[in-house]
């Protein structure tokens, strides 16, 4: 290996005392590709295995921990018993690749794809005029434990960990957000009691790995620091979420962006990036994971170099190259590809409904060669 690679290299030991052996993190990825049930299918298998040996941790695709937050066809699911087979085949995919596995958790509240719900209707923090339903105050307190249900089916099915999903303008985040979130009971109205909901999720995951004696079980959660709009989030919200978040014994925060180096909107320095001010307001209370549009060797050492984020993510790189950090390890890097050729399906083996989508040169999807108009998703 090229030795000015070798800081992102570096073991990392959580607060709760489990090392990571470096700072690469698979982003999680969702892929379309698990069969109606929620279960494990061969695309999915195929897309996943030998494909990000040498990453530290792997974070799963978005995964569904009751129906009626199903956002995506072909959506992994921890809601129940008959869940497990292929919950323990995924960590033991990131485990036979040498990555501690953590699995995402997931409702899509608001985002909720209705033609999935077979006849359910989608909820939300308030209804909305596309047809959602405000949930009430019993069926909050179900989600709750939903949360921790699937954390419980994580824990039993060998995951190292799970990743509480409250970005991109999920369930999570769509109560914490007064852009979404207009109730007036104790779930929403104030700061204090919109942030309520994602908080109470938080605790009853860690309350299960309390109940397990597991400590070493990683607890995450994953944030978006922003929203356009007169009632979007803002980097003050951000900075609030993290305090009382950082009250808590979790291992870590992931800052969901899409370029590392955006800057922030509003409720902080408009001239200095979102991440370093979020990593400067953590202030080491908690580990920062940062992501955004870091495809070659020389993005993700330049951002880790920043000393804004303890890890650095990868999701389009990982999806382009298989052997990512293999080839970073073996001093190939110069073989990293940051663009997609619809000529090389067989080596990216990327499920068919995300290779269509991958082939329409999306925003948030990888460029397609030679495309210099490109840019990454500005949020
Ligand atoms: C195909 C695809 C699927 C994604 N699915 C998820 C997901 O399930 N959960 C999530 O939090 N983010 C998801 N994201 C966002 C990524 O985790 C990541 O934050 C984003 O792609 C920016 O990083 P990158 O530029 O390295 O790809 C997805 C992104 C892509 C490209």
């Amino acid at each position: 290996m090229n030795p000015k690679f070798q800081p992102l290299f570096q073991p990392y030991t959580f607060n709760n005392g489990v090392t990571v052996p470096n700072r690469l993190v698979v982003a999680p990825m969702t892929h379309w590709a698990s069969h109606e049930d929620g279960s494990l299918s061969a695309d999915e298998r195929l897309f996943l295995q030998e494909r990000f040996r040498g990453f530290g941790l792997f974070v799963s695709a978005a995964t569904l921990v009751s129906p009626e937050g199903k956002a995506f066809s072909g959506q992994p699911a921890a809601m129940g018993e008959q869940d497990l087979p292929s919950l323990r085949a995924i960590a033991a995919l990131a485990h036979e690749q040498g990555a501690k596995a953590l699995l995402q958790l997931h409702h899509g509240g608001l985002k909720a794809v209705p033609e999935l719900l077979h006849g359910a209707a989608v909820v939300a923090p308030s209804g909305d005029t596309g047809g959602a339903r405000a949930l009430d105050g019993a069926e909050i307190q179900a989600l709750v434990v939903a949360f921790a249900r699937a954390a419980d089916l994580a824990l039993r099915a060998g995951f190292d960990g799970v990743e509480i999903h409250g970005a991109n303008q999920y369930l999570l985040q769509q109560f914490y957000s007064a852009a979404t979130n207009r109730r007036q009971d104790a779930w929403g109205g104030s700061r204090e009691a919109r942030m309520r909901f994602p908080l109470a999720v938080a605790d009853a995951v860690l309350a299960v790995r309390a109940q397990h004696q597991r400590p070493d079980f990683i607890v995450g959660y994953r944030f978006s620091p922003e929203e356009p709009g007169e009632f979007g989030l803002t980097m003050q919200d951000s900075f609030a979420l993290i305090d009382a978040l950082a009250q808590r014994p979790l291992q870590y925060l992931h800052v969901s962006l899409w370029d590392f180096y955006k800057t922030a909107r509003r409720g902080a320095d408009p001239a200095r990036t979102r991440i370093e001010q979020l990593h400067a307001h953590l202030n080491s209370r908690l580990s920062l994971i940062g992501v955004g549009n870091l495809r070659s060797a020389e993005d993700a050492l330049a951002a880790y170099q920043t000393g804004w984020a303890e890890f650095i993510a990868l999701g389009k790189a990982v999806m382009l190259n298989p052997d990512w950090a293999e080839w970073v390890q073996d001093g190939r890097e110069q073989d990293i590809v940051t663009e997609l050729d619809p000529q090389r399906a067989d080596r990216y083996r990327i499920p068919p409904l995300l290779w269509s989508r991958c082939l329409e040169g999306m925003d948030w999807l990888p460029p397609l060669k030679g495309n210099r108009d490109w840019r990454p998703r500005d949020i």
